[in-house]
């Protein structure tokens, strides 16, 4: 056997000192200051704790593959082996519990915490260094200081529309725990399946936990029928009540709290089917929302949480809230007499009485009622916490009014959306969510006031599973967006730059590999971003990658970038028109086919657009400017380049004086899991005047309603020189949202 001094010196005089950029810890810690020299582990390796923070230096041990029995226990002035870790419980304040010290030297690791939390973290941060590290067995000398800037760093599983088992939890708490996430919040009910066990009430899971077609959109769009286990087809599945106090356990030992979810009184439909009673009078079957008129929605409902919160000890209880339809309550005798008997003003203050109810009983308990944005309506619960989601407005109403706030806006925070080019990723429910705009999310919103902050207490990454079937899809999805968000919820504002975190997470790909998991690889995808100025008619153009340190190169005149083609170096200006082609290289070689951007100064740019209805309140895009600004839109309709309409385009281009015209063209989009359409046809008229139009020419759709994958068309018309100085485009709409981002006038 070697023995460890020796060994330990050998080595340490053979590695030379570690840069800056060996420290590869996402979240980005406070402060980390280099050492000199290296901390060399092995099987001589003991790990001391004080006892409250065994746990942490057990899973320590796992990392350094130490048998369990040279993790031992550490009092105050013990002494201690060279070359061993010791992790020291400090006196302090409970607000510190999460902050931790590393004191990484040739000889010794020390982790001073005041509290468990911050003991975790100092493992995760040393577990981190040691899997990303160069050298075998070693990691660089340091002193680490570091705390949470946010006290909540959420994901939720949305485990109803499909089911994951107990192990691919853990293996999620494992993961999420591993970059310092404190909150799993578990998505348990939902139409599509209740999946916990409740003693009370058995017929949950027998007639709700299962499907009779597993695939969520025949299922959804057909009979949405369930099933019971073992027969045939039946798809689904629960956690018992010992599997859910076993993933508490694992989760709490990993320093995260589960938050279970049971909604109400919306998105209830499989609760309703296995309870018709709990539905309202005469409503029909499918119906999804709990009865407010009867007392037995409360009675069960009191019962079911009862159950819940003795398995689940998270402060937070979440009872869902969101998007109850109305209409049943209004037909519903029982409905409206609560709403009489109680003076309520119309069916958003009968779901205000709902959720106020349940607030009662659930801070009758000691805890704290957590729900989506609408709790808002009709007046927000005393005591209720948020999590806002259609944006961060509730966030803002609810922080203002005092009460406890989770950022999950869907626009940054949900991550069902595609986060790549979509017509080239496994089918999502819509919406554009690459990695750096997570990155770039900031969890207070610029108008929240300075003293209302505080009530911002993090933010969380939702994980919807509607086309989500299977657990490496799972992972697909979160992984690498989650290690953004984490960094999002951990790291100092000022701490974070985009660059710097690419670099560090190209050494975490090599953890998600380790550790078997289907990350989604960065992308070759460039980004092109330009600035239009259109009185110099200059545009200035910005090139991004999801690739650390890239290869970009491009040309301008429509040719195929070659290993010859001009370097990007950083942001360029073009004069005039051009088409710009661009694509990473790697190896000598293009990666993918080139992006493009077709940069045209048309004669539209910049002028009048009168609209005869104007586009619709939710996608303004850039409002009048919109279509003849000149930008294109990208991948998502949430650019604010693509301009939203619910009924037909219908708009008119001055174009200041007569002259001679050769073909307008307007690009569209389809994409009809959020409902957008192509249009039926597009036409133009001209005119000199304003006044007397005149048809020049038709583009007719030839997409089908039908296809569901993101696609783009541009209709166009020949306008064979004619002189007119007015342009009247007008686009049928068949149905849905129509999406369109430029009218180019040539
Ligand atoms: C939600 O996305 N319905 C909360
Ligand atoms: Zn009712």
């Amino acid at each position: 056997m070697i023995r460890p001094i020796l060994f330990f010196l050998i080595l340490a005089s053979n590695l030379s000192g570690f840069s800056q950029s060996a420290f590869n810890i996402i979240p980005k810690p406070e402060s980390v200051i280099p050492g000199k020299g290296v901390y060399v582990y092995g099987a001589h390796t003991r790990i001391y704790a004080s006892k409250p923070f065994l746990a942490a230096a057990q899973l320590l041990g796992e990392t350094m593959k130490l048998p369990a029995k040279q993790v031992a226990l550490w009092q105050k002035g013990m002494s201690v082996p060279s070359g061993s870790v010791v992790f020291e419980k400090t006196s302090g304040k409970q607000e510190d519990s999460s902050a931790y010290r590393i004191d990484i030297k040739s000889g010794e690791i020390r982790i001073s915490s005041s509290g468990y939390a911050g003991a975790l973290y100092a493992m995760q941060s040393i577990t981190q260094l040691v899997l990303t590290s160069n050298q075998t067995n070693g990691i660089p000398c340091a002193t680490i200081a570091d705390k949470p800037r946010f006290g909540y760093r959420g994901l939720m599983m949305d485990v109803s529309r499909h089911f994951y088992p107990p192990s691919f939890v853990h293996k999620m708490i494992d993961l999420i725990a591993l970059y310092k996430l404190n909150t799993l919040h578990l998505h348990l009910t939902d139409a599509a399946g209740w999946r916990i066990a409740i003693k009370r009430y058995p017929q949950l899971t027998e007639k709700a936990a299962w499907r009779s077609e597993g695939q969520w959109k025949p299922w959804w769009k057909g009979d949405r029928a369930y099933a019971r286990f073992g027969e045939a087809k039946a798809y689904g599945g629960f956690y018992t009540q010992d599997e859910a106090r076993e993933m508490v356990t694992y989760a709490a030992t990993r320093g995260i709290t589960i938050i279970p979810e049971i909604e109400m009184p919306g998105h209830s439909e499989e609760v309703i089917a296995a309870f018709p009673h709990l539905g309202c009078v005469g409503a029909k079957a499918g119906q999804g929302e709990f009865c407010i008129g009867n007392d037995s929605t409360f009675v069960f409902m009191q019962d079911v949480l009862t159950e819940i919160m003795s398995i689940f000890p998270s402060q937070y209880i979440h009872i869902g809230g969101d998007e109850a339809g109305k209409k049943n309550w209004k037909a519903c005798s029982r409905c409206q007499q609560r709403i009489k008997d109680n003076k309520l003003k119309d069916e958003l203050e009968l779901q205000s009485y709902a959720i106020r109810r349940m607030e009662k009983f659930i801070s009758s308990k000691g805890r704290t009622l957590l729900g989506w944005d609408e709790i808002l309506e009709g007046g927000l619960a005393p005591g209720a916490a948020v999590m806002s989601w259609r944006g961060e407005k509730g966030g803002i109403d609810a922080a203002n009014m005092g009460h406890d706030v989770i950022m999950t806006p869907g626009e940054t925070c949900y991550f069902d959306k595609y986060q790549q080019d979509p017509t080239l990723e496994p089918e999502a429910i819509g919406g554009f969510l690459p990695l750096q705009k997570v990155y770039n999310y900031e969890p207070i919103p610029a108008e929240l006031p300075g003293d209302k902050h505080r009530f911002v207490k993090g933010a969380q990454a939702n994980v919807w599973t509607e086309y989500i079937p299977t657990m490496e899809h799972f992972e697909y999805m979160v992984f690498p967006r989650i290690i953004a968000l984490s960094e999002v919820t951990w790291s100092n504002k000022t701490a974070r730059e985009w660059t710097d975190f690419q670099s560090r997470l190209t050494a975490h790909y090599r953890i998600l590999q380790q550790k078997n998991v289907n990350y989604c690889r960065p992308s070759d995808r460039v980004e092109i971003s330009p600035v239009i100025n259109a009185a110099a008619r200059q545009t200035t153009i910005t090139l991004s990658t999801e690739q650390y340190n890239p290869e970009i190169r491009y040309t301008i005149d429509g040719s195929m970038p070659t290993t010859t083609s001009t370097v990007y170096t950083g942001p360029f200006t073009l004069s005039g028109s051009a088409l710009l082609k661009t694509a990473v290289f790697r190896n000598g070689k293009i990666a993918q086919q080139p992006d493009t951007l077709d940069l045209r100064l048309h004669k539209a740019l910049g002028k009048t657009v009168t609209y005869v209805k104007k586009w619709s309140g939710s996608y303004p895009a850039q409002k009048e400017q919109t279509l003849v600004n000149g930008y294109t839109g990208s991948l998502t309709y949430q650019d604010k380049q693509w301009q939203g309409f619910l009924t037909d385009l219908d708009v008119t281009i001055d174009l200041g004086m007569l002259q001679s015209l050769q073909n307008v063209s307007c690009r569209f989009m389809q994409v009809i899991g959020p409902g957008v359409y192509m249009p039926l046809y597009a036409e133009v008229y001209v005119s000199a005047d304003g006044q007397n139009f005149i048809p020049a020419g038709r583009s007719t759709n030839d997409i089908s309603p039908l296809y569901d994958r993101l696609t783009f068309k541009s209709f166009s018309i020949d306008l064979k020189n004619t002189e007119a100085r007015y342009v009247r485009f007008f686009a049928k709409n068949q149905r849905g949202f129509m999406f369109a981002d430029e009218i180019i006038v040539e």
